[in-house]
């Protein structure tokens, strides 16, 4: 079974450095299709090389996301009032092109910068709908998951950021089956689900989730009843990166050795 990996990507000093160890923690496996769109007008060479070394099959597209002026202070430990949601477009293109190419397996969002356990691919197989399960270091706690009854039914979702979200997780946290992306005959009237920029800060997965399910109980608990985690939101640190490189030409060379 395929899994459709999509990564958002765009140029900052530890880009690089994150797709490499990307990329090597996902050539682990075959069977994984992965999709990268770069912010920005066209591909790269730089990430085209990684996408080649990596033996992988792969989609290589680009699409530019409008950028708020002034860029809001991500390190910042609350929402940033002009905040949006990033990897918005990008995802939508890698959902476009599943939807129009009829692909089918499992569909990750898989960003660039976080640490995933190769444990994670065999686990994601087994999505029917919707699969959820724990990301560590993520959401100003020490993780979120969800909690799991008895029966092994999802009944809440465990959290400390953006209160007041249906299903309060991150990017990471869930995967989707090719085939509630698409639509059944008596759906046509729906829109496909796709990312909405439009919504809230911290409130892109819950929108994207409340298009295909309607409550927790409908979300199939992996790992172990989200007891294991497998994925870590870990943010490399940039900002320090930028104050160690000390010039545009020095991470020009830096580029060009990798
Ligand atoms: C959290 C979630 O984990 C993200 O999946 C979600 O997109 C994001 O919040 C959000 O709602 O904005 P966070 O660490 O804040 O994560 O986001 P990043 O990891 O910085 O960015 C998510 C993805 O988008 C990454 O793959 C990154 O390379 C990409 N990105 C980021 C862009 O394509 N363009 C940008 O300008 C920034």
């Amino acid at each position: 079974q395929w899994i459709f990996f999509v990564t958002p990507t765009y140029e900052r000093p530890t880009q690089i450095a994150d797709m490499v160890r990307l990329s090597q923690t996902l050539s682990h496996d075959p069977s994984i299709y992965w999709i990268v769109i770069e912010d920005r007008a066209n591909c790269s060479m730089r990430v085209r090389w990684i996408l080649e070394r990596s033996g992988l099959h792969f989609a290589h597209l680009s699409v530019l996301s409008p950028k708020p002026q002034p860029p809001p202070d991500y390190t910042n430990k609350t929402i940033p009032p002009n905040s949006i949601s990033r990897g918005v477009s990008q995802r939508n293109a890698a959902l476009d092109l599943i939807t129009a190419e009829k692909f089918t397996g499992v569909v990750y969002f898989g960003d660039d910068d976080n640490v995933y356990d190769t444990r994670l691919f065999n686990e994601l197989r087994k999505t029917q709908r919707v699969a959820v399960f724990g990301v560590a270091f993520v959401g100003n706690g020490k993780y979120e998951r969800c909690v799991v009854d008895a029966g092994g039914r999802v009944v809440a979702l465990l959290s400390n950021w953006a209160a007041g979200r249906k299903f309060s997780m991150d990017m990471g946290g869930f995967a989707v089956h090719s085939r509630v992306l698409s639509l059944v005959p008596e759906d046509k009237v729906r829109p496909l689900p796709r990312f909405r920029s439009s919504v809230r800060k911290g409130f892109l997965e819950t929108d994207f989730i409340e298009q295909i399910v309607d409550h927790v109980g409908q979300l199939e608990p992996l790992m172990d009843n989200c007891t294991r985690f497998y994925v870590w939101h870990v943010q490399t640190d940039v900002q320090n990166m930028m104050e160690k490189v000390e010039s545009d030409d020095l991470y020009e060379d830096i580029s060009a050795l990798m």
